[in-house]
């Protein structure tokens, strides 16, 4: 029986890569996306992969989410890729609440809620593959990002806590640090600041969503069962 993953943020860059390439590695795949109805048509239409609409800070729209998924898909979570974020860049001193509370939400508390609703089916099954996407600038902090570096690094240390609560139950739970990755959100960056950051990236450019999906692949395989609580970075060679 094919194993079901569910990638949160599915259906756009860096998720939209992932669940390709686990529905591609033969995965029953279900992309999790918030806003952005028509790409998600457009990605559904193009992918064959079902996409289920629900905001994951919100812990009752990821109960009632997965559920549906669950029942849509015919079977409880045997992979869980936490992917969606957001940023609301700016330094700190012009920082408004609501931009630390959006990213906070948006990238930890998420990590939380869909954690606690899949972990009790996946402890009964003896088996569950879990990866949380940390960042670069998680682990090195960046000018701009105190909320999104104490979400990306917030998630380093939930992975590691539940890696070794699971790790006697089948289930490995994992981080990959991406570093910065050619997408909609790196696009926003001014561009005198992203010429700067490329020139900190020993590889020469930004890495690509694939090289990312790839990696997740790598981690959510059967075979990489003595992988658990570790940080895998996708960096290009930056040195941390
Ligand atoms: N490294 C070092 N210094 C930086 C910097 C950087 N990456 N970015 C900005 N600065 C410096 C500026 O040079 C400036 O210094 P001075 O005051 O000495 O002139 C100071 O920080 C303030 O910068 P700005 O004048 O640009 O201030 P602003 O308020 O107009 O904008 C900002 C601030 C929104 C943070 C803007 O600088 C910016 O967008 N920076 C890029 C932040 C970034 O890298 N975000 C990553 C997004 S992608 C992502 O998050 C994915 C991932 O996981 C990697």
């Amino acid at each position: 029986m094919k194993k079901i993953a569910l990638v949160t943020g599915g259906t756009r860059g860096i998720g939209s890569a992932i669940s390709r390439a686990l529905n591609d590695a033969g995965y029953l795949v279900a992309a999790n996306y918030q806003s952005g109805v028509e790409n998600a048509e457009k990605f559904r239409d193009e992918t064959k992969i079902s996409a289920f609409s629900w905001d994951v800070s919100d812990y009752k729209s990821c109960e009632s989410g997965i559920k549906e998924v669950c029942r849509v898909l015919g079977g409880t979570i045997d992979i869980l890729v936490n992917n969606a974020g957001v940023t609301r860049d700016c330094m700190l001193h012009k920082m408004r609440l609501e931009d630390w509370t959006k990213v906070i939400t948006t990238n930890l508390n998420s990590v939380f809620n869909m954690c606690r609703l899949v972990i009790q089916s996946m402890r009964e099954k003896n088996f569950g593959r879990i990866v949380n996407i940390s960042s670069v600038n998680g682990l090195k902090g960046q000018v701009g990002q105190s909320n999104y570096s104490a979400a990306k690094a917030g998630i380093i240390g939930f992975t590691k806590a539940l890696a070794l609560e699971s790790a006697s139950k089948g289930i490995t739970v994992n981080a990959i640090a991406p570093g910065y990755i050619s997408t909609n959100m790196t696009e926003a960056i001014p561009d005198d600041i992203k010429e700067n950051i490329r020139k900190g990236i020993p590889v020469g450019r930004f890495g690509c969503v694939d090289e990312v999906a790839n990696s997740v692949l790598f981690l959510v395989d059967e075979k990489s069962s003595f992988i658990t609580g570790t940080v895998l970075n996708v960096n290009g060679g930056q040195y941390l």
